[in-house]
């Protein structure tokens, strides 16, 4: 690689080991028997130590602006052109949910509708830089999307490990980008499999394939330090007091956080946010209660909606975060789920993934707590779009028969299924303000 990477570095004793593009998602040989942890990229010290933020303003509209900080350099990018998603202020949600300022960075505008795209861009730009000849993931949603696009992009075939009955946009969408779609008859032989690809052919597998799981590879974390680089840039060197985010094995709050830690070691931010997960089955939660370094399992016990992170087992390195951050976790079921989707793309004009939408089910919950404080400014990561799980929000909406074309029928239909009053006296109204 034409940058200066020293290695990798344990996340939980520090311990270095040599660069390789192919790991066995094992994470760190010395923590594995006590509690698993993953490796992080370690750089060399001179290619970061100069890094002047504030000349990335004038870089491009896109996350690779920050090349200094990333593994690989902007000319050897495959990049689509992902980041720089807006930062929008959502004044009826905050309102809604009692917080006193609610911002949300808007990352369904990434290509392929998902955050994920900043893992994608830059493990696909070290896979091609170095050499690799396959590229491979076990997730059937987001990121094995995200990783097809990239792989497409890059010109090197994709194997997206799925099971039989798991089904949907995203999936439709992976197959839409060439990407080779393997459904397995148990979804319990995805991770072994995948472990084989790696030890016999060399795959290079971005997504985690052994248990107890340590995150995804390291070098694609690295692209989510910049969510924390764009939104210090974007509220203008100040943090927000909170970051709430949905969490599955914690890759991108880790890396977000990673962002801010580097922004803070060089003055550029004056203190850090603390970071909070929602998360469905409360494995964090439970960790974080019982103290040690250890994420237990716990009973996924329903079937949730939010199938994106629907994991029963977080990993340490976003136990790490929540404890380096004084942040917390917080366990979001199904209710009210599909009804927040709607409220929120009614009142902000924001359409999210069924499990994009658990943040702001957390924020409710830790104002009602009084964890977050009603003055405090809280960002809420919106990380897909809803398009990507319309299959399963789909299923409380009404139907909608096809009526006749007058304009009476049609006043009568909006009074019937929207609640629109068109009472003689408001019909009046409509028509007086119409004109
Ligand atoms: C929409 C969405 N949000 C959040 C996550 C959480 O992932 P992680 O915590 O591993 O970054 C995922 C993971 O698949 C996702 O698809
Ligand atoms: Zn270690």
């Amino acid at each position: 690689m034409s940058k200066a990477l020293a290695g990798y570095a344990c996340i939980r004793c520090g311990r270095a080991s040599p660069l390789q593009l192919v790991l066995d998602s094992r994470g760190c040989l010395d923590c594995q028997s006590d509690a698993p942890a993953n490796l992080r990229v370690a750089y060399s010290h001179e290619t970061r130590a100069g890094w002047d933020f504030a000349a990335t303003q004038g870089g491009p509209q896109n996350l690779w602006r920050y090349e200094a900080m990333l593994p690989v350099a902007a000319r050897d990018a495959v990049s689509l052109g992902e980041g720089m998603t807006p930062l929008l202020a959502a004044p009826a949600m905050g309102k809604r949910l009692g917080v006193g300022r609610l911002l949300l960075k808007d990352e369904t505008r990434n290509p392929t509708w998902s955050y994920k795209d900043r893992l994608s861009t830059v493990a696909i730009s070290a896979a091609r830089q170095m050499g690799a000849k396959i590229v491979a993931t076990s997730s059937s949603g987001n990121a094995g999307a995200s990783l097809a696009a990239y792989a497409a992009r890059a010109g090197l075939p994709c194997v997206m490990v799925t099971y039989a009955h798991s089904a949907g946009p995203i999936l439709a969408q992976a197959r839409k980008y060439g990407a080779m779609v393997l459904p397995l008859a148990s979804k319990s032989a995805r991770w072994p499999l995948l472990a084989d690809a790696v030890d016999r052919l060399g795959w290079f597998v971005t997504s985690p394939f052994r248990a107890p799981v340590v995150g995804s590879h390291p070098i694609g974390l690295e692209g989510y330090k910049t969510l924390a680089y764009e939104v210090a840039q974007q509220m203008d060197g100040d943090v927000p007091d909170w970051v709430v985010m949905p969490v599955c094995y914690g890759d991108a709050l880790f890396g977000m956080w990673q962002g801010f830690l580097d922004l803070h070691e060089r003055g550029v931010i004056a203190r850090l946010p603390k970071m909070a997960a929602a998360e469905v089955f409360g494995s964090l939660r439970a960790a974080l209660a019982v103290g040690g370094d250890l994420v237990p399992e716990v009973d996924a016990e329903f079937d949730t909606l939010a199938v994106s992170i629907g994991a029963a087992q977080g990993a340490f390195q976003a136990l790490q975060v929540l404890r380096q951050s004084g942040g917390t976790a917080v366990a979001i079921g199904n209710d009210g789920l599909i009804r927040l989707q709607e409220e929120f793309a009614a009142s902000e004009g924001i359409f999210a993934e069924l499990a994009s939408v658990t943040p702001l089910a957390a924020i409710a919950r830790l104002r009602a707590g009084g964890v977050i404080e009603p003055a405090e400014t809280v960002l809420a990561v919106v990380t897909a779009s809803g398009l990507k799980d319309l299959d399963r929000s789909l299923s409380e909406a009404r139907p909608l028969p096809a009526t006749g074309g007058s304009l009476d029928n049609a006043l009568d239909y909006l009074e019937e299924h929207y609640g629109f009053g068109t009472s003689p006296d408001e019909r009046k109204k409509i028509v007086t303000s119409a004109g």
